[in-house]
C-alpha cells in the first residue's frame, strides 16, 4: 500500500465536506484503502509515503457531457441559437473528422487539455466516423485516462457528409464494440444517437437494440431548447413527451443513460427519468450560450435525480469542471431569484456533483471512501495568498480563481498520469 499525505478534502454526502488536515490516503491496486489522520491507522504494510506538504488532495474531475469533435470550435459562434449554431458551425466542423490525420491533431489536443484541467473521466461524443472515433479511444488509452466514447449516430436533418445508413451505423458500432469489449478497460464504447431530430425511427431503434444486445450505456441530448422540443413532437407524434421518444426505442434508462441539459423537462419526463435512474448532465455554460435558459438543478436534486456536470464543448466554452462548479452555483442563484422556495447550490453540493455524483457513472469513482478507484488531483495553491484561510476557503478559492497551473499531480485509477502527447 502507498500512502499519500496532504490536506485531504472530499464529499461522502452532498451536504458536507470531509476534511483531514495533513492526513493520509492509503491506496492499493489502484483503489482507496482508507483515509486517516495518522499513518498508524492502517493495518497494512506501507510501501512508500508520498508527502505533498501543504497541498490539497481532492478527487479528480468528471465531465459527463463533452463533444471532442467540436474542440476546435471552442469559444466560436456563441451568439447563435442551437439550430443555427449546429448548421452553420458544428456540422461542418464535425464533417472534417472523415480525415483521421485531422482527428489525431485535434483529439490529441483535446485529451491533453482534459488532462490539464484535471478531468480524469469523461463521457464523450466523437463524430459519426468510425476511424476517427478509434483514434480518440486509442488516445485515451495511451493517456491512461477514463472515457466512455460514443461514435455519433445520425441519418437526417443535418448535412450529407454526416449521414450513415442504419446498416453502416450498426456495423461501425459493432466494430468498436468488438475491439473495446473488456469491461475493466478505462475506455469503453457508449451508444450515442445524437438527438431525436437527427435520427430516423429506424436509427433510434437500432441504437436501442445495440445498447440492449451488448449491455452498453447510452448518451444523448434532451429538452435543451424550445424549438427542438416542438420539432421532436412533430417527428415522433406518438410520443407523449421528448424523453418518451427515446424510451420507446429502449434508449431511456434501459441501460445506464446520460441525458444532457433537461432545461425544459416537465414533471412527466423527470418522473420517468427518476424511475429509470437516468443521469442528468448539467451543462450551465452551454445552457447560457445556446438554450439561453437555466436548468432547475435544485429541483433535480430535490427529486433525487442523479446529476453530474458537463462542459458540453463547444456549446459550452469552458473545459474546466472546476469552473463548471462555480457556474452551477451562479446559475442556481439566478434561479433562486425566480423562485425563492428553491435554494441555490452550496459549494459542497457543486463539488459532490463534479466528483462523487458524476463519477458514479464510471463505477466507484469520485470519492476517497474505501474501495473507490483512486482518481485524484494534488492542488498546489501556494501562489495564492491564503494566510488565515481555512482549507475549505482554499478549496473555494482554487475552484473560483484557480486553473491548470495549480494542479500539480493527477491520478487516474491509482496511476500518476503524465502529460499526454500532442500529435501533429
Ligand atoms: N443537440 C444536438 N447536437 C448537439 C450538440 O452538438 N451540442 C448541443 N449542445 N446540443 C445538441
Ligand atoms: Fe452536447
Amino acid at each position: 500500500m502507498k500512502l499519500y499525505k496532504a490536506n485531504i478534502i472530499f464529499t461522502r454526502e452532498k451536504d458536507r465536506f470531509e476534511v483531514v488536515e495533513h492526513g493520509y490516503v492509503g491506496v492499493e491496486n489502484g483503489r482507496v484503502v482508507g483515509v486517516a489522520s495518522s499513518s498508524d491507522a492502517f493495518d497494512r504494510e506501507v510501501e512508500e509515503v508520498i508527502d505533498y506538504g501543504d497541498c490539497l488532495l481532492i478527487p479528480a474531475m468528471n465531465d459527463l457531457h463533452v463533444h471532442a469533435a467540436q474542440y476546435r470550435n471552442q469559444g466560436v459562434a456563441m451568439d447563435l441559437k442551437l439550430m443555427e449554431w449546429l448548421k452553420t458551425y458544428t456540422f461542418p466542423e464535425e464533417a472534417k473528422y472523415s480525415d483521421t490525420h485531422y482527428a489525431e491533431r485535434m483529439y490529441s489536443r483535446f485529451v491533453r487539455d482534459l488532462w490539464r484541467f484535471g478531468t480524469m473521466r469523461a463521457a464523450v461524443f466523437a463524430s459519426v466516423h468510425l476511424e476517427s472515433t478509434r483514434v480518440l479511444m486509442n488516445l485515451f488509452r495511451e493517456a491512461g485516462m477514463g472515457a466512455f466514447v460514443g461514435k455519433v449516430n445520425m441519418d437526417q436533418n443535418a448535412i450529407d457528409a454526416l449521414y450513415e445508413t442504419v446498416e453502416d451505423a450498426v456495423a461501425n458500432n459493432e466494430a468498436l464494440i468488438a475491439e473495446w469489449s473488456d469491461p475493466d478497460s478505462l475506455v469503453r464504447p457508449i451508444i450515442t444517437p445524437r438527438f431525436v431530430p437527427s435520427c430516423s425511427s429506424a436509427m433510434l431503434r437500432s441504437c436501442g437494440e445495440l445498447a440492449k444486445r451488448y449491455q452498453l450505456p447510452v448518451q444523448s441530448h434532451l429538452s435543451e431548447n424550445h424549438n427542438e422540443i416542438a420539432w421532436v413532437r412533430k417527428l415522433e407524434p406518438e410520443s407523449r413527451f421528448y424523453g418518451d421518444a427515446y424510451d420507446r426505442y429502449g434508449l431511456f434508462g434501459q441501460t445506464p443513460t446520460i441525458m444532457a441539459h433537461c432545461v425544459y423537462s416537465a414533471d412527466e419526463e423527470l418522473d420517468l427519468m427518476e424511475r429509470r435512474d437516468i443521469m442528468v448532465a448539467h451543462c450551465p455554460t452551454s445552457n447560457l450560450n445556446l438554450s439561453t435558459d437555466i436548468s432547475p438543478i435544485r429541483s433535480f436534486l430535490n427529486r433525487g435525480l442523479k446529476v453530474g456536470l458537463g462542459s458540453d464543448i463547444s456549446g459550452g466554452h469552458d473545459l474546466s469542471i472546476m469552473r463548471m462548479m462555480a457556474y452551477a452555483i451562479q446559475v442556481s442563484k439566478l434561479w433562486y431569484n425566480r423562485d425563492r422556495r428553491r435554494q441555490f447550490l452550496t459549494l459542497s453540493e457543486a463539488f459532490w456533483l463534479a466528483t462523487k455524483s458524476g463519477g458514479s457513472f464510471f463505477g466507484r469513482v469520485g470519492s476517497f471512501e474505501p474501495g473507490y478507484e483512486f482518481d485524484a488531483l494534488v492542488i498546489d495553491d501556494s501562489t495564492f495568498n491564503h494566510d488565515n484561510y481555512s482549507l475549505l476557503n482554499r478549496l473555494e478559492r482554487f475552484i473560483y480563481m484557480g486553473d491548470d497551473r495549480h494542479i500539480a499531480v493527477r491520478f487516474c485509477r491509482g496511476r500518476e498520469i503524465p502529460e499526454p502527447r500532442i500529435l501533429d
